[in-house]
């Protein structure tokens, strides 16, 4: 039997490219440049499985290309705010995507932001890098102590309640947070959680506000003007979710009019360009999208996009199924 053809948007990790081999008649990215929108429509055009990622934007337009082959999105990454959903459903297309592999290490680096920001890191490395550090002193780069404070939670899915684990009986610190929908009361309990019933009383109460919902057409600009001025001027905000979730400008005049004490930052509305501030300002901690960017965890998302494209030919069940 011949194999089911695949098209791989990006580089993958080594291990996952063998496997790839094994399994599809697979065409590579070699180059590991970003598809254009021409290329991704052709790419559905030609195989039976497509296999993007967050830097593939799979909008109505690409989706409805004529004479389309692929019925199957194996998407590499849990977030896929970045192919039209409603459309796939409406097409016939079936789309997977890969939750928990990666919880940890995203929650890792949010934790890394909340301590990189509030104790000063980044300027303290640069500091030093420039050959400007002049030795120890009693008032030398004072931050902010992290142990204790209260973190908001915004979206009390697996990745904020990894946030909160790490927080909570890490740093011991007060969780309280926000979330639509019911949360287990094991969970709330393990935690000693505090559900507040508005995202403006986590802006009020908290001393780092965490993002971790996924983006939606409700989350866009959820952190904007109005929001960041209810934040106490001594609090952070911290995004690993979707940059769009953050209205970027208003947080970049909240951060110039010190109405917040700084920003914690893996994610971006317009990646790779993000303003000028948020490169700058020395308050602000930023990342070009790690959350899931270590050895292990990238393998287990490409294995995982695998195994849901591998079901969808065996017409099983898929582990990860989107719509
Ligand atoms: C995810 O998996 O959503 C990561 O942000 C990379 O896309």
């Amino acid at each position: 039997m011949s194999k089911p053809s695949a098209i791989v948007t990006r580089r993958w990790p080594d291990e996952c490219e063998s496997r790839l081999k094994q399994l599809f008649d697979v065409t590579l990215n070699e180059s590991d440049e970003p598809f254009t929108t021409d290329q991704l429509k052709s790419a559905l055009q030609s195989c039976d499985v497509l296999m993007p990622t967050v830097t593939d934007k799979i909008t109505a337009d690409v989706l409805s290309v004529e004479n389309r082959k692929a019925n199957m999105i194996g998407n590499f990454g849990v977030g896929f705010n970045h192919i039209d959903i409603e459309k796939a459903k409406e097409l016939g297309i079936t789309v997977s995507n890969t939750p928990t592999v990666l919880t940890d290490c995203t929650a890792d680096i949010a934790m890394s932001l909340i301590l990189m920001v509030a104790r000063r890191v980044g300027e303290g490395e640069r500091e030093l890098r420039a050959n400007n550090w002049t030795g120890w002193r009693p008032t030398h780069l004072l931050g902010t102590k992290v142990t204790g404070k209260k973190l908001g939670v915004i979206g009390f899915g697996r990745i904020g309640q990894a946030v909160a684990q790490r927080a909570h009986h890490g740093f011991n610190m007060e969780i309280l947070f926000w979330d639509p929908f019911d949360i287990s009361s094991d969970v709330i309990n393990n935690l000693n959680a505090k559900k507040l019933d508005t995202i403006e009383d986590i802006c009020k109460e908290s001393d780092f506000v965490s993002i971790n919902c996924p983006a939606t057409k409700e989350t866009l600009h959820l952190m904007n003007a109005e929001r960041f001025k209810l934040m106490k001027k001594s609090a952070f905000v911290i995004n690993t979710a979707r940059g769009d979730i953050i209205d970027e400008k208003a947080l970049v005049d909240a951060l110039n009019n010190n109405e917040i004490a700084g920003a914690g930052l893996d994610v971006f509305e317009t990646e790779p360009n993000l303003p000028d501030e948020l490169k700058t300002l020395e308050n602000v901690v930023s990342f070009p999208h790690l959350g899931s960017a270590s050895i292990e965890t990238r393998i287990a998302m490409g294995n995982m996009a695998i195994d849901n494209s591998v079901a969808f030919f065996e017409n099983k069940d898929l582990p990860n199924k989107v719509v």
